[in-house]
């Protein structure tokens, strides 16, 4: 009897395992032959057009690394090549580019009125700035880059392979570039109270221009705060960093609204060749500006700007030019003027730009003396990360705010 049911079960149960061994392998098969044609058609496509898995690769990478909004990586900027005189860009690299748009000669002749003299904005030592009005009506400024030497070049292909990947209110956007035969011109959001050097030290006004009114102590505050960002900015939030390396008050822009704006980034340096935290590089910059340590051995480092921040507070807050000889002697140099006076309490208050009269108080006041003294100082490494400076100079902004019900515009008075 029981040899009969065994026979029995044995009966159903082959059958059945049968059937379960034979539908097993039939999914296995299928699965295996989908994996098959899933890889062969992603190494197809990696073949016809390998920017994709470039990209995809980019992309986690930068979504480990940091979290900044990074367009490309320095493998793109590198990827950035020069052909027939043309400056160009691989198809993966043109795709990602946002806010870098590639302007033709034509085209910006058109937007300056044939780069008309009464649109010339400035005159730096690069180029000519023109103002001008883009086709789709937005206002710019249109840098013409001098093609003399190498340094050109260099500011050019600098400003748009560092200014296509940062973006940040604190910084000045770059909205394209013209790489047409021999013309190199680039193109920036246009800010209409233009640089910080002409409200503090504007030149003698004629009567074209329009007098300025001087800069009150809570814009001023608010200015040393944006533009401390905006180091901070590149020297916490880039990886590697990059040292701006020619910071200074006709580098530094200003919206309608007064908020300030860091600009000019041909002469920056990324950190990424460090030996040591420094970077070793033939001295560039503008004199007053450069720290100590720079200008004497080359060793560049995220605390050459900070020192360069620290010359820009004293310019706030003395009104005075980093160097002028027309001062008695003594009196040339403003760092050395003003250090022995920041850090003495009845002299900081002699030190102060006359206009401010009456706008700050004391204890505000000694504590931006101590945040200018501490950047400005000969030995590199006791001077402050710009991120301590922006710590520091928060609760001033933030008091300031509080104490005047409204915001404080400044005004631009024409001549009459
Ligand atoms: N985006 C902009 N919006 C408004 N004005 C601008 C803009 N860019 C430049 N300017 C004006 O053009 C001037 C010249 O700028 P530029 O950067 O060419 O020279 P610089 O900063 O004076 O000197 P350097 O060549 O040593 O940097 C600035 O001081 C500013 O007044
Ligand atoms: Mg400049």
């Amino acid at each position: 009897m029981a040899t009969l049911s065994l026979n029995y079960v044995l009966l159903i149960a082959i059958p059945i395992l049968v059937v379960l061994t034979l539908v097993i392998t039939f999914l296995l098969v299928v699965l295996l032959k989908r994996k098959s044609k899933n890889s062969s058609s992603s190494s197809s496509s990696s073949n016809s057009t390998s920017s994709t898995s470039f990209r995809k690769s980019i992309i986690d990478k930068s979504q480990i690394s940091n979290a900044i909004d990074i367009g490309y990586s320095p493998a793109d900027v590198r990827s950035c090549i020069y052909a027939g005189g043309k400056l160009i860009y691989s198809a993966a690299l043109k795709e990602r580019k946002r806010g870098g748009q590639v302007f033709t000669y034509k085209e910006l002749e058109l937007a300056t009125d044939g780069f008309s003299p009464e649109n010339v904005i400035g005159n730096g030592g690069f180029g000519v700035v023109f103002r001008g009005t883009l086709r789709d009506g937005t206002e710019a400024a249109i840098k013409v880059l001098h093609r003399e030497g190498k340094q050109g070049e260099r500011e050019f292909r600098m400003e748009v392979d560092l200014l296509s990947r940062l973006h940040s209110c604190y910084l000045v956007a770059l909205l394209g570039y013209c790489a047409d035969q021999q013309h190199r011109l680039l193109v920036f959001e246009f800010l209409p109270n233009g640089s910080l050097q002409g409200h503090l030290h504007p030149a003698a006004p004629c009567k074209q221009h329009r007098r300025r009114a001087p800069l009150d102590w809570c814009t001023r505050l608010r200015i040393a705060l944006d533009c401390a960002r905006g180091l901070e900015f590149l020297h916490e939030r880039m990886n590697p960093a990059v040292i701006h390396r020619d910071f200074k008050c006709s580098n530094i822009l200003l919206d309608h609204n007064f908020s300030a704006k860091v600009s000019d980034f041909g002469m920056a340096k990324t950190a990424s060749d460090k030996v040591n935290g420094q970077v070793m590089t033939r001295v560039l910059g503008t004199s007053g500006y450069v720290a100590p340590e720079y200008a004497s051995t080359g060793r560049l480092t995220t605390k050459s700007d900070v020192y360069s921040y620290g010359v820009v507070l004293l310019e706030l807050l003395t009104g005075r030019v980093p160097v002028d000889s027309t001062r008695p002697p003594g009196e040339h140099a403003l760092v050395s003027w003003a250090l022995p006076r920041l850090t003495n309490r009845e002299k900081v208050m002699e030190m102060v730009d006359p206009t401010l009269q009456g706008q700050y108080s004391k204890k505000d006041l000694i504590q931006v003396a101590a945040i200018a003294a501490v950047c400005v100082q000969s030995e590199a490494e006791y001077r402050p990360l710009i991120t301590d400076v922006v710590q520091s100079l928060i609760p001033l902004v933030k008091s300031q705010d509080s104490m005047s019900s409204r915001y404080h515009h400044q005004i631009v008075v024409p001549v009459s």
